[in-house]
């Protein structure tokens, strides 16, 4: 059925103003004034926000990492994202050296199939570069549509690749027409303090953040950075933690190398300190890059507000407390690296941002969505409000105060590392392709209606469909 949200502002990357916003087949099909509700539902977004969907281009459902799976699934997750506004995903699937990489895509298509809420597309993960592998690509962006390939420069002898992994695939991906993707650590200097903290018997979380300091994040980025700029192709830095980093990728745009800059919630509003508290509770903000000094917060801030870093990932990689956050108890190291971001990335983001003055409400747009849409071949499919696109829309209402806790999220999890932050605004009712996923705060999708994406390739956008098909 046709559907009219009347009474709304609509907000793009670019522009806010008053209009209705009529849905047909799954799509918005018209934009104006007073348009007519004849044969339609209407849906009255008074004193709202009618936003595009956020587009969340970093999440790991369900992935299997430190000898345990990540707690949130297809299902959970993309419940959780869809009750935090975000209505595309885009999930790093895991590959295996040795093993064609056809193989690890099907997995991730039987993880998420019949399971997913709303939208998503994944990113391939390179781990070693050689001839099977290369000859793989084209066929893992003509038919699958995975034009994005992840490369980690950490986690040493389990997801680690080599300089000549990345600058290969970076090589290749210049060919390809796809955005190189780092995790930007130096996992062999992490890996030689790691040893000689443990040596030496520092075993407490905080060690973990003490064993990965800014300065090799730095050093890691700008090699990505200065490969990028030789193999004369495109970079996008994932989880950016801290001021090093930042300035590394500031350089390198400065020089005109195609490098983007991710930052996550979790490094804008928290800091190094939650490592260290009592009772072993320090575990359940492990992740890495591990968060940072207060300080760096402003830096990051900064970054974003100047358009040195474009946009903000969840870097969803959830762990209960109890039973997984806990085989790390007497050895930091063997902590889950990750935490549970995806539901509160689009509320954290407006009300720290927008909220407090940090950013325009057209920069949230451009953050939370639009940007990572333009960068992954989702756009204009996704990312913005327009004739012709997909209808997926945040009714959002902007002046709800609240306080994140775990007993009101959706994610799977037995804890919500932002527990107790006030936060002011919420998402009121969530579209996917027209049809309600959350409607006035309730889940009501459907699981399994979420479609897998395949996506353009980097640089080049979707050809609008006409909505005037009837
Ligand atoms: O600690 C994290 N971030 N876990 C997920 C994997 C990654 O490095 O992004
Ligand atoms: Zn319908
Ligand atoms: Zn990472
Ligand atoms: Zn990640």
């Amino acid at each position: 059925m046709k559907k009219v949200i009347k009474n709304g502002m609509i907000v793009t990357a670019t522009d806010t103003y008053e209009a209705d916003v009529c849905i047909e087949n799954g799509v918005i099909s018209l934009i104006g004034e007073n348009l007519s509700t004849q044969d339609a539902e209407v849906i009255d977004a008074s004193g709202c926000y009618v936003f595009p969907g956020g587009v969340d281009p970093h999440t790991h459902l369900e992935m299997p990492f430190g000898g345990t799976v990540s707690k949130d699934d297809f299902e959970t997750g993309t419940i959780a994202a869809a009750y935090g506004g975000t209505t595309s995903i885009i999930d790093f699937c895991i590959t295996k050296k040795g093993e064609p990489l056809q193989n690890s895509i099907d997995v991730w298509h039987a993880k998420s199939k019949d399971k997913a809420v709303i939208d998503y597309g994944f990113h391939l993960m390179i781990g070693e570069m050689n001839d099977r592998v290369l000859n793989e690509l084209p066929s893992v962006i003509e038919e699958e549509g995975i034009t994005s390939f992840k490369v980690f420069m950490a986690y040493k002898n389990v997801l680690q690749a080599d300089d000549e992994t990345l600058f290969e695939t970076l090589i290749a991906a210049k060919e390809l027409g796809a955005l190189v993707m780092v995790h930007a650590e130096n996992g062999d200097v992490i890996d030689y303090l790691v040893k000689k903290a443990l040596a030496d018997g520092n075993t407490d979380p905080i060690y973990h953040a003490l064993t990965r300091p800014q300065e090799i994040e730095g050093e890691a980025t700008g090699r990505a950075a200065t490969f990028t700029g030789l193999a004369d192709s495109q970079l996008y830095v994932v989880h950016v933690s801290c001021a090093d980093a930042a300035k590394q990728i500031a350089d390198a745009r400065d020089k005109g190398i195609d490098v983007w800059g991710e930052t996550c919630p979790q490094y804008l509003v928290l800091d190094q300190s939650y490592l260290e508290r009592p009772n072993f509770e320090g575990a359940k903000y492990v992740w890495s890059p591990p968060l940072r000094e207060k300080w760096n917060q402003d830096f990051l801030w900064n970054a974003l507000r100047t358009g040195q870093l474009q946009t903000i990932g969840s870097d969803q990689c959830s762990f209960d407390f109890k039973g997984q956050k806990d085989l790390g108890k007497g050895d930091f190291s063997k902590i889950p690296n990750g935490g549970p971001m995806i539901e509160d990335r689009f509320s954290i983001l407006f009300s720290e941002g927008v909220k407090k003055g940090r950013i325009t409400l057209n920069q949230f747009v451009d953050i939370i969505s639009t940007r990572a849409a333009k960068l992954f071949g989702l756009y204009p499919k996704k990312g913005t409000i327009a004739a012709g696109v997909d209808a997926d829309i945040v009714i959002f209402d902007p002046t709800v105060e609240r306080t994140i806790s775990k007993e009101a999220h959706h994610m799977a999890v037995d804890y919500n590392a932002f527990e107790g932050m006030k936060v002011t605004g919420e998402p009121v009712s969530v579209l996917s392709r027209g049809e309600f996923v959350i409607r006035d705060k309730q889940f009501v999708g459907k699981v399994g209606s979420g479609e897998y994406l395949k996506r353009a390739k980097y640089g080049s956008t979707f050809k609008r469909e006409s909505p005037l098909t009837t």
